[in-house]
């Protein structure tokens, strides 16, 4: 038999609920567990869920005390299932992401070019280079919900996940906003809350680095001021 212990709500009230079901009735990871338990033992169960391919970042949860993609996470004989720490709780395993998106907006994660006619930017390389192990993020917060500065400061403080996104941004070469985004950042609350903890590094499910964008998000910016 699998086991499973999951975070449930019921109105402000909060417990840990059991389910058991044969190993045979199951596929390998812990997404298509859930997807059986709501399917076939408890309906009301709540969770996010799309790709099923670890690329939309919906079902991130914290799985045996690591954040992580359910989709990607084998069963085990202990599977004990969280909700991303420190969020606001909607509903059992999905939390409120608002305020994640919110900072997600703010820094204007798009491509700011005064070449509004052309149909290409061209990049060489070397250029487009700097934008790997970044551009592949998929915003899933398993580092943001992992990061103790961002549990205490989310309301200022950025984070892992948007701080890369950032530096993404300012790395680009075709982005003409550089300036404007490093001064956004050079902030003692938005990015010096960031303490190098690198919790965020060892939890991303897709083996990014988000501690060491921040790192070089930091040096570039005392770069310039010097
Ligand atoms: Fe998720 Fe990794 Fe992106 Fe953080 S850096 S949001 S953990 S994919
Ligand atoms: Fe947090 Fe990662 Fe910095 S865990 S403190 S964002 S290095
Ligand atoms: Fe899309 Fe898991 S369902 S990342």
């Amino acid at each position: 038999m699998w086991n499973f212990r999951i975070y449930r709500t019921v109105g402000a009230k909060t417990h840990m609920q059991k389910y058991s079901f044969p190993k045979s009735d199951c596929g390998p990871m812990v997404l298509d567990a859930l997807i059986l338990i709501k399917n076939e033992i408890d309906p009301t169960l709540a969770f996010r869920r799309s790709c099923r391919e670890g690329i939309c970042g919906s079902c991130a949860m914290n799985i045996n005390g690591k954040n992580c993609l359910a989709c990607l996470t084998p069963i085990t004989n202990k599977n004990t299932l969280y909700p991303l720490p420190h969020m606001k709780v909607l509903k059992d395993l999905i939390p409120d992401m608002n305020q994640f998106y919110k900072q997600y907006k703010e820094i204007k994660p798009w491509l700011h070019t005064s070449h509004t006619t052309l149909t290409e930017h061209i990049q060489s390389p070397k250029e487009r280079k700097k934008l790997d192990g970044m551009y592949e993020c998929i915003l899933c917060a398993c580092c943001s919900t992992s990061c103790p500065s961002y549990w205490w400061n989310s309301e200022e403080y950025l984070g892992p996940a948007v701080l890369m996104q950032l530096y993404r941004w300012i790395e680009d070469s075709r982005d003409e906003a550089t300036q404007e985004r490093m001064s956004f950042a050079n902030d003692a609350m938005k990015l010096y809350k960031c303490k190098t903890i690198m919790n965020c590094t060892n939890t991303c499910p897709k083996g990014l680095n988000p501690g060491r964008a921040i790192g070089k998000l930091k040096k570039k910016i005392s770069q310039h001021k010097a």
